[in-house]
């Protein structure tokens, strides 16, 4: 830091910390504050940091370095990163980032020699239906990247115009709703449902939930109503508070759902939570933004200052004495394991977002301890409709263990991406036809849909009649689409890298379990792979579904398990040699200890013993 660097950076830490009244629970935020405008994070900044908010630069710097969009170490004033999803592969990502590098004279992951610009990849940024796309900074988003637009972004990043002035039709995110029912159909709610809520009553309101049978749309499926009810009846310590905390992480590749709500129904969700507050008796909540999703900030901001002014948020709702609940937004920073509940609470706290050991579950002791609520951003939706119509207009949609709609995140190759609402019971293929798969010009035949991401389940032709509803194909949105021209041996691959990097290393399983499936896998890519490598890969995916402490471990393997069952053919014909050869060079590895040791005799080298 020079000492012009310096008062800059100091600045920069003094605002954050007076915005966050020094609060260590806040560290998260702060850390993202600071490096909105320093671009990174150098240690001194850190140990000041850590002295702002009363703790040891050790435990400031093991926050910082578990998020992946803080920085370390040096990036480019202009930082670039790609989305790297497999459906952002599938339309030429990796092809337009070699030739931005190109363009631009840097490698991806190196700064530039001025310190202007950096390149770099980071996981589904939740556009997969208007990709190729990529972040600036953190905080601006391009769609639809083709080479003219790569050819003059690199003229304009070399011309130092700023993002602001890029052209806006670059950063235009559209919502592409394809079909709305009962929940992108209805109106925004604004007080409506708060109003039917006290007229009916706090108790009745909690029945209509739990008669709606609505279950969370997050992925585990869990009745709301149970859980509400839970978290309202667990003990309260003397001064202890309830809390109402919305999931907007959507961190599963291929799904973004959650966007185009927080788009279009923000005023419902934040609705949902604060009947979900009343019921509780909470007066703060969360609303935990992924990092990705920086771009809605501001007018996820703006729906809770307008329902302050109107009311509907902050003390004495629509004017009842006792009604307060107010919500906080906080950004999540690169991490894909934030999105399980008690990693997001950790992270809330200001702590690495590493899974909690569960019970106690969050209902019982979430943020801070005290009784939390964790619901997705669909979830709350549908709970402010069901509190404004009554729990049977709901359930008179879907199938027995599934009521209502369910909202899909359709990508890949399809005629028309975008998101499709329909009761529960669809089948997949009916969803097919919908998005055009399989029968636009130039459109091939579908060969698969991943159904709820990686960790959900890839399906082959012959269960396209399947239906989705937790009783056969559940799904946490996403609905990704391959046709027949993709190789499912490299759809796994990339789902595999995924899970490697996003794998937040507490457990040995999944970290060195994901790792070790990535490494099989590519070995597999460069032609080595046998009948033992095949069998490796068995063993690893049986060892991740048993012995890991959280859902991202236990569904790590999931598309592995998938393809190989569905597939084989795919794998198969990458088993070219009869018999097992190493991964690596053991020989070449040597070599270090040849020359240290000054030999090169045949017996310092293991191919020249018999
Ligand atoms: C690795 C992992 C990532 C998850 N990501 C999300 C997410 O992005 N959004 C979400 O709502 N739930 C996510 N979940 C599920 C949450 O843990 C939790 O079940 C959910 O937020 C509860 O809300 P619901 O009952 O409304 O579904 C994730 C779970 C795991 C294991
Ligand atoms: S399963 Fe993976 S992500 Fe979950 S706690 Fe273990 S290492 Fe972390």
């Amino acid at each position: 830091m020079t000492p012009d660097s310096s008062a800059h950076f100091e600045d920069a830490i003094r605002s954050a910390l007076a915005a966050s009244g020094g609060r260590r629970d806040r560290l998260v935020q702060i850390l993202r504050q600071v490096q909105d405008r320093t671009h990174w994070l150098p240690r001194p900044v850190l140990a000041r940091i850590a002295a702002g908010v009363g703790l040891t630069p050790a435990i400031v710097e093991g926050v910082a370095s578990f998020y992946r969009f803080f920085h370390l170490e040096p990036v480019g004033r202009m930082h670039l990163l790609w989305s790297d999803s497999v459906t952002d592969r599938l339309q030429g990502s990796r092809v337009l980032a070699r030739e931005l590098c190109r363009r631009l004279g840097i490698e991806p992951g190196q700064v530039g020699a001025d310190g202007l610009v950096s390149v770099d990849f980071t996981s589904c940024t939740g556009l997969p239906d208007q990709g190729p796309a990529l972040l600036v900074n953190h905080h601006q988003v391009l769609t639809r990247l083709d080479h003219e637009r790569v050819a003059q972004l690199a003229d304009l990043v070399r011309a130092q115009v700023q993002p602001a002035s890029w052209p806006a039709e670059w950063q235009r995110v559209d919502d592409n709703v394809q079909r709305a029912d009962r929940l992108l159909g209805t109106r925004r709610l604004q007080g409506s449902a708060l109003r039917a809520m006290l007229a009916r009553g706090t108790e009745a309101t909690l029945a209509e939930i739990e008669a709606s049978r609505l279950r969370g749309r997050g992925g585990a499926g869990f009745a709301t109503g149970t859980k509400w009810k839970l978290a309202r009846t667990a003990p309260l310590p003397e001064g202890g508070s309830r809390f109402v905390v919305c999931n907007a992480d959507e961190g599963e590749p291929g799904t973004f759902k959650d966007r185009v709500l927080l788009t279009r129904r923000a005023h419902t969700m934040v609705e949902g939570m604060t009947v979900a507050a009343r019921v509780l008796g909470a007066r703060q909540g969360f609303i935990y933004l992924r990092g990705e999703y920086r771009w809605l900030l501001e007018s996820l901001e703006a729906v809770l200052a307008r329902r302050r002014a109107a009311g509907l948020l902050g003390s004495r709702i629509l004017g009842v004495t006792g009604f307060d609940f107010d919500i906080e937004i906080h950004l999540g920073a690169g991490a894909y394991v934030c999105g399980e509940e008690s990693a997001l609470i950790e992270s809330l706290e200001g702590k690495r977002g590493v899974p909690r050991i569960r019970p106690p579950y969050p209902v019982v002791q979430g943020y801070h301890g005290q009784p939390t609520v964790v619901n997705n951003v669909e979830t709350f939706c549908a709970a402010a409709l069901i509190a404004e119509r009554g729990g049977a207009w709901w359930a008179a949609v879907g199938t027995g263990q599934s009521t209502g709609t369910k909202i899909h995140s359709v990508s890949g190759d399809v005629e028309r991406p975008g998101v499709y609402e329909f009761p529960f019971g669809i089948t997949v293929r009916e969803i097919l036809d919908a998005a055009g798969a399989g029968c636009g010009a130039g459109l091939h035949a579908v060969q698969a849909v991943q159904v709820g991401g990686p960790s959900g389940l890839c399906l082959a032709e012959n269960e396209f009649d399947r239906r989705i509803a937790f009783e056969d194909v559940p799904t946490a949105g996403a609905f990704t689409v391959f046709d027949d021209t993709r190789d499912m041996f490299e759809v796994a691959r990339g789902y595999a890298q995924f899970f490697a990097h996003e794998s937040c290393g507490f457990c040995t399983p999944c970290r060195v379990g994901t790792e070790l499936i990535v490494r099989r896998m590519d070995k597999l890519a460069a032609g080595y792979g046998s009948g033992f490598d095949e069998a490796e890969l068995r063993e690893l995916e049986a060892l991740l579904h048993g012995a890991t402490h959280c859902g991202l471990g236990a569904s790590a393997a999931n598309p592995l398990r998938d393809t190989l069952a569905r597939f084989p053919a795919a794998y198969k014909r990458r088993l070219v040699q009869p018999r097992f050869v190493p991964a690596f060079d053991l020989d070449a590895e040597l070599e270090p200890a040849r020359r240290v040791t000054g030999r090169d005799d045949a017996a310092a080298h293991l191919e020249r013993l018999g």
